[in-house]
């Protein structure tokens, strides 16, 4: 029978997320202090050291990937990594290499992407407002993503646009943005901000809870409960006038650990195992002592039986520090 890799709740661990850079080109406001340190680059694997690690989760029953970052297209020649990731794609070994991106690159990778096996890509989209964008962003220029977009999908790739529901900055645009990401045939999910490293601001200020989200929406479009399931946290419904998908990420009102079937490898070689709590595990002493292929695979199943029951994340007037002090772009979400 094939290995599986099950921890101490009964979870059955078959995806793996990678941040393979913790740069990025942007800045986002909820997710990024403006002045961040970015790691030296001798902290982080080649990637020879990613791709082994990558094929022992496989071994031991991981069924899909997906790249993230930081933004993973800034790390160089990314597309060689996608393409090695590619061959257990083309052997049958997992369903799925998908990534998840700003999307400000995607316009020069839509087409090596799709090459190497990836069908659908996650691009982040938090305003279609040129200058609010450049706000939110603090870098980003709104016409690139939306080349990259439309790149994506003259390569044939399926995007889903993730969108991070913030009070104050982009809430009179969540209607609009469903419309126009139907319109056009991409699936779009709403995210609650979570706790994860400072930031310059306070995150309570633009906390927006997605039940808020939710009725807003009900206020414009006729909404049906989708059996759809990605396999990763959104809940979807279809909206009945434009028959498209919109799904919610509710880590805050409505907790979805039960589920949990995933873990974050980072660009050092840390495994982490949730991504509301700092229990982690390093590869990347592992990797560079030479353990064979044994060593890895009983170091990766040590780790997964020691996953937490789920995250305490938290955001009220009363809890303004992040319930973890890394960053997303740490573990790419
Ligand atoms: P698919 O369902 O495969 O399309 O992907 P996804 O939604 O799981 O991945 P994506 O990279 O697009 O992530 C969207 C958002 O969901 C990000 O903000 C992630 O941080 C968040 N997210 C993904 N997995 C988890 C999880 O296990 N726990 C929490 N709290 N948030 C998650
Ligand atoms: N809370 C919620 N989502 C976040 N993202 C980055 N930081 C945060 C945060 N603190 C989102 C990005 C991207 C996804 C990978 O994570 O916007 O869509
Ligand atoms: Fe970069 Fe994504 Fe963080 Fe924005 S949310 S700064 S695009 S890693």
């Amino acid at each position: 029978p094939p290995a599986t890799l099950v921890d101490s709740y009964s979870r059955t661990i078959t995806y793996l997320r990678v941040s393979v850079t913790d740069r990025c080109d942007f800045r986002c406001l909820y997710c990024m202090a403006e002045a961040m340190q970015f790691l030296p680059r001798a902290e982080v694997l080649t990637f020879d050291e990613l791709d082994r690690l990558c094929a022992a989760f496989i071994r031991l029953g991981v069924r899909r990937l997906r790249l993230t970052g930081g933004e993973p297209l800034v790390r160089r020649d990314i597309l060689l990594l996608v393409d090695a990731l590619g061959r257990h794609l083309k052997s049958g070994a997992i369903d799925e290499l998908t990534l998840t991106t700003n999307g400000s690159q995607l316009a020069r990778h839509a087409e090596g992407l799709a090459a190497a096996g990836v069908r659908r890509v996650n691009v982040s989209l938090d305003s279609l407002d040129p200058d609010r964008f450049a706000q939110i962003t603090r870098r980003g220029r709104l016409a690139a993503v939306l080349e990259g977009i439309e790149a994506a999908k003259a390569a044939g790739l399926a995007v889903k646009l993730n969108v991070v529901a913030l009070r104050g900055l982009n809430e009179d645009e969540l209607v609009p943005m469903v419309a126009w990401a139907h319109a056009r045939g991409h699936d779009i999910t709403f995210i609650e901000t979570m706790p994860l490293g400072d930031i310059d601001g306070d995150r309570t200020d633009h906390y927006l809870p997605l039940t808020r989200v939710r009725q807003m929406l009900d206020g414009h479009f006729t909404l049906a409960e989708s059996p759809h399931r990605t396999g990763g946290p959104a809940r979807y419904v279809t909206a009945v006038e434009t028959g498209g998908r919109i799904g919610f990420i509710t880590p805050l009102t409505h907790n979805f650990c039960e589920s949990c079937n995933r873990v974050r490898l980072t660009c050092t070689g840390s495994l982490y195992l949730c991504l509301g709590q700092e229990d982690r595990f390093d590869f990347r002493d592992l990797l560079r002592a030479g353990t064979d292929d044994r060593g890895l695979e009983a170091a990766i199943r040590a780790a997964i039986a020691r996953k937490p029951r789920g995250h305490d994340f938290v955001i009220d007037r009363d809890h303004r520090a992040p319930a973890v002090a890394r960053h997303m772009s740490m573990t790419g979400g």
